[in-house]
């Protein structure tokens, strides 16, 4: 069976961390090019600059660039996606009726993976039109990354406040801990590394238990004991903030979309 031929369009942050976890599994069943301007010296795949220099057609194109650039760039990529391409957006808002203007008889997925990809531990949610069948190829590519769940479009905008942006409120939590841990005494380097293992252990043995997080939150807390008394701090009101910093997050996903 021949490789599926993928094109990568934009290999920042997330184009890059996409293209970095696949090189990284090897991705056997697929070929990779990607179109970037400033060329990258740690792949080693076929580069373009431009769309310009693309021979033939390819079976997936994934456009990870601003959604404000697809905007003025979509047009230029008319002539190599034939109908059979299929098309795969992480652009943030980019709903599947955008696509489906510019290509009407293309499949069209619509993809919100997170940087953890990079080392093949993402999360990407996955969503097509209504009454489409799912698309095998491209959970395929993307488990290669991590795990992936197939969600109405409906929901999109808020699970990507959580699942795309999650990782920078874990990171937010790391530096706080940081700091506090600065506070101590303890110089610069070695609070940060502290608090990178800290959260990364704490996500490792969650990684690996079968206890819910309640539980084992639970397991860390004796009643009425040191760890009861900072909860008692946090717990009444870190809800109430996280549910209001998705819902800011959403409302703000839609209005890129517009
Ligand atoms: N970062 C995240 O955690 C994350 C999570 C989920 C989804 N996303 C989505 O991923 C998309 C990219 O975000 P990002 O954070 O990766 O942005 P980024 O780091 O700014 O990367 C954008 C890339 O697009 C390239 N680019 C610009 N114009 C181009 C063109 N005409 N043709 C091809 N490539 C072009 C840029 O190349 P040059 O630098 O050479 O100009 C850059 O490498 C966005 O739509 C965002 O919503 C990001």
């Amino acid at each position: 069976m021949s490789k599926h031929r993928v094109l990568v369009i934009g290999c920042g942050a997330m184009g890059g961390s996409l293209v970095r976890g696949w090189v990284n599994t090897g991705a056997q069943d697929f070929d990779f090019e990607i179109v970037t301007p400033t060329p990258r010296t740690d792949f080693h795949l076929l580069q373009h600059q431009s769309v310009s220099t693309y021979k033939g057609h390819p079976d997936i194109i994934i456009f990870a660039v601003k959604p404000q650039i697809l905007d003025k760039i979509i047009k230029d990529y008319m002539p190599v996606i034939s109908p059979d391409t299929t098309i795969v957006s992480v652009a943030a808002g980019k709903t599947i009726d955008f696509f489906t203007k510019h290509f009407p008889k293309n499949k069209i997925v619509r993809a919100m993976p997170n940087l953890p990809v990079s080392v093949n531990q993402g999360v990407t949610l996955l969503t097509m039109s209504e009454n489409t069948a799912r698309h095998s190829v491209v959970e395929t590519l993307f488990s290669q990354v991590g795990s992936c769940f197939w969600v109405a479009e409906k929901s999109f905008d808020s699970l990507t406040a959580l699942t795309g942006s999650g990782p920078a409120y874990i990171y937010l939590l790391t530096e706080i801990l940081g700091k506090i841990i600065t506070m101590q005494d303890i110089d610069e380097s070695d609070s940060t590394d502290m608090a990178k293992a800290l959260v990364s252990g704490s996500a490792e043995l969650m990684r690996h238990s079968i206890k819910s997080p309640e539980e084992l939150r639970k397991a860390v807390t004796s009643p009425k004991g040191v760890t009861a008394a900072a909860l008692n701090v946090l717990m009444p009101d870190m809800q109430k903030l996280f549910d209001k910093a998705i819902s800011d997050a959403a409302k703000r996903s839609k209005e890129l979309s517009k």
